[in-house]
Order: C-alpha cells, then structure tokens, then sequence
C-alpha cells in the first residue's frame, strides 16, 4: 500500500510541475521581450543602428496591444533601419485580417526607414491580398526580390536585398544574388534562414532571418524540440558564414500552431553596424 502511495504521490508531483511550466510557457514567457544588443563590421567610418522583429503572428494571442507595446520599445531603441523578417498575422480569413495593424505599424519609427519581406504566413490564408498594401501603407519597403537603398551619411550606403518568401512566394536567388552590390553595405533579407544556402558564393555583410521562433519550444540540455522547414540547420542567433559574413536568425515574437514558449523568450534584436 506504502508502495503504491509514493508511486501516487510523485505521479501527483510530476503532474503539478507539469501545469506549472505549461502554465508559464502560455501565459509568462509570451509576454517577455528580450533587447538583444550586439556590434557587429569593424572599420570606422561610422555607425548605424538596425532593429530587426520578426515573426508576429498576430492572433487571439499575440494582439494589436501587444503590438502597440512592441513598437514602443522598437522605437526607445532609436533605430536607423528598422527590418521584420515575415509572419506579421498567424492564419486569417477574409473577415479577421488585422489590418487596423496598418495605424500601429506606421508609428514604427527609424531615421532611414523600414524594409520587410514576405513570410510564409503572409501568403497563406489569403494573407497575400492584404501584407504588401498594408506594410507599404505603413511605411514599409517589402522586398519580394526587390532592394532598396538608404545614405546612411559620411559617405555610408546601406543597400538591403529581399528574398521572396521560399515556401509560399517566389523567391528569385539569382536575381537577388544580382541586387546585392558588392560595393556597398550589403544586407539580405529573408524569412527562412536556412535559404542562406544560396548564397554561398554571394558577398553580403549581414543576412537577417526569422521563420525558426527559436525552435518556440526548447528543453534544457537538449534545445529545440523541432523547427519548420528551411530552418533546420540555422534555428536562433548569430553565425559566422565565413569571409565576414553574417547571418542573424532572430527567435521572434508570437507563437504558431501551440500558444506556447518555453526557454526561448520573445526577441527583438538591435544590430549596431560599424563601417
Ligand atoms: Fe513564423
């Protein structure tokens, strides 16, 4: 009988601590945001300021409110460039694309301006109809193959490149191959990191990506229980890709398929450049 309790007893406690870290993984972790700061170039010529989001995912669970109070915090940070790397909405139809998004979005604020690209969420679910009109009406540049180019002052170009997204749109990796300059402070942007792959011959200074959330769901010990396609082998943070290259994967902000993260925090990521 003695037995029998004990096995009840832990089976008891095992339960417990289990509502207890799903309980925080739904309704603590989201609401946390990290600043992730880091310097990255060399040279002295000067210095400027990207502030990369990424992957919102704006639903039941991550709401205009919350993004009111991200933008905020964009903003504090004082941004030159300010990049979102995809996913703004979750899943919509017709009826629930959250386009009064549009008024929070254009309160963004960065001295030389935005840029996003296309997330695989932002196709899906007629979200193709409304992502362009709405980002470009909030003051975004989306880059579906496409670049733009900022004078960053003192004699600094800063030239950002957008992939098209590669699960759902039509990404072009010759044509933004071409787009990149070689010349200039090259950035690349996409939302699956794991389409770095073509570019290995290609010079660029930064690539930003998001798409992976981290992992969303991360265990100690063993990190990430599983990632989407196309973010199997760069999941979260930065990586060297050789010659000075490098790739920035940010773990993003909401959460898909399961309201959950664990041990992964949500992210902004405020990239000082120096060149
Ligand atoms: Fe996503």
């Amino acid at each position: 009988m003695r037995f029998i309790a004990r096995i009840l007893n832990k089976i008891a406690i095992l339960f417990v601590t289990g509502i207890m870290i799903l309980g925080y993984g739904m309704m603590i972790e989201p609401n946390l945001l990290r600043i992730n700061s880091m310097e990255t170039g060399t040279l002295t010529k000067g210095k400027f300021r990207v502030v990369q989001f990424s992957d919102t995912h704006l639903d039941n669970n991550y709401t205009i409110k919350d993004l009111e109070k991200l933008v905020r915090i964009i903003n504090l940070q004082e941004p030159d460039i300010i990049v979102f790397t995809g996913d703004l909405i979750d899943s919509v139809d017709d009826s629930r694309y959250p386009e009064h998004a549009l008024e929070t979005l254009g309160r963004l604020d960065a001295r030389l301006g935005k840029v996003a690209v296309f997330g695989n969420h932002d196709y899906g679910s007629q979200g193709y109809r409304y992502y362009r009109e709405m980002m470009e009406a909030a003051g975004f540049e989306v880059l579906a193959n496409e670049a733009v180019r900022y004078d960053a002052g003192g004699g600094m170009i800063v030239n950002v490149a957008g992939l098209d997204d590669a699960l759902l749109g039509t990404p072009d990796h010759k044509k933004v191959s071409g787009l990149l300059t070689r010349k200039y402070f090259d950035i690349l942007v996409m939302h699956e990191p794991d389409e770095i792959g073509h570019f290995e011959q290609d010079s660029y200074e930064l690539a930003l990506a998001g798409h992976s959330h981290g992992g969303q769901i991360r265990l100690p010990f063993i990190g990430e229980i599983s990632t989407p396609p196309l973010a199997k082998e760069y999941v979260r943070g930065m990586y060297e890709m050789g010659d000075g290259r490098k790739l920035y994967v940010s773990s993003g902000i909401g959460t898909t398929t399961i309201p959950v993260r664990l041990m992964n925090i949500p992210e902004i990521a405020v990239i000082d450049v120096k060149i």
